[in-house]
């Protein structure tokens, strides 16, 4: 999504600086000088700004809030991924994600052995199976857009399979998978599209496995975002994992982009969420 700053205002008007602040985190990119605009915005540096769409594009946004039409943001999402393919190695290095994991494995139990079978859900360049390269393990990862599951093959090679697919309808049987990672993909979802992804989750997850993904705390005034989606916050989005028999079991601050509040979230499959 590309907007033009057109006017940075001085004047105190907090219900405007709230307004502008929701269409921000609707349409603005995280990148470069918004980044900075936003970090304004929320310290009270600034007041509030103006911008603009261009009229197609505002078109095209309208059209997605207004159908819901999962496959007209399914193809937004996939040209966008596709896209942004260069810069998704994201601000943690493999190691430093590496060692973020293993705390977070250690402190839930959560073993990886020859056996584990790990989904990477929605895994980019192959940042996580960098990030575990230390263990041995049964790696599968999946991503709708092509340009960035060939670098992730690269990476991979003979050491685990990548797959191309939406994300709707994942090729595996039931009760396949002992662990599901999803980093960094439900903070960019749209909320209509994540029932479906998180009932298949569950569906390929075993009874006991577990599912491991990060999400904003608050998406309304956190996140600047570039995309014209609407995004889930985490009590939403946990609501939404209960249906889908996940049950959340603990969750920390997940310390990339700690600025806008990303929360890392460990659900258990569970047979029944009540027992
Ligand atoms: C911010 S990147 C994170 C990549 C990786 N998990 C990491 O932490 O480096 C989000 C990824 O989710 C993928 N994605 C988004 N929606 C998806 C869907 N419906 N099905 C599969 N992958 C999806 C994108 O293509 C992109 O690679």
């Amino acid at each position: 999504m590309q907007c033009r700053i057109n006017k940075v205002a001085t004047r105190r008007n907090d219900k405007a600086r709230e307004d502008v602040l929701v269409k921000l985190n609707l349409f603005v990119t995280i990148r470069g000088r918004f980044r900075q605009v936003i970090e304004a915005l929320q310290t009270g540096d600034v007041d509030m700004i103006l911008i603009s769409l261009t009229r197609p594009r505002w078109a095209k946004v309208q059209q997605s809030f207004n159908t819901g039409d999962l496959n007209v943001i399914l193809k937004a999402q996939r040209e966008y991924w596709n896209r942004v393919s260069d810069g998704l190695m994201g601000p943690l290095s493999p190691q430093e994600l590496r060692k973020h994991l293993i705390e977070v494995f250690n402190n839930n139990n959560i073993a990886i052995k020859d056996e584990t079978r790990l989904l990477d859900f929605g895994c980019g360049v192959g940042r996580i199976f960098m990030a575990l390269s230390i263990y041995k393990y049964q790696y599968t990862g999946v991503d709708i857009a092509q340009n960035l599951l060939k670098r992730c093959g690269k990476v991979v090679r003979q050491n685990g399979i990548v797959i191309h697919l939406d994300g709707y309808s994942l090729p595996f049987a039931d009760n396949y998978f002992d662990i599901c990672i999803a980093y960094s993909v439900f903070t960019h979802s749209s909320k209509n599209q994540v029932p479906t992804m998180l009932s298949q989750i569950s569906r390929v997850l075993k009874e006991g496995g577990i599912f491991i993904c990060t999400i904003f705390e608050d998406t309304i005034m956190r996140l600047p975002v570039e995309h014209n989606w609407v995004l889930l916050n985490k009590s939403e989005f946990t609501s939404l994992g209960r249906s889908a028999q996940l049950k959340l079991m603990d969750e920390y601050q997940f310390p990339e982009y700690a600025e806008y509040y990303q929360t890392g979230l460990i659900f258990r499959k569970v047979a029944s969420i009540d027992g």
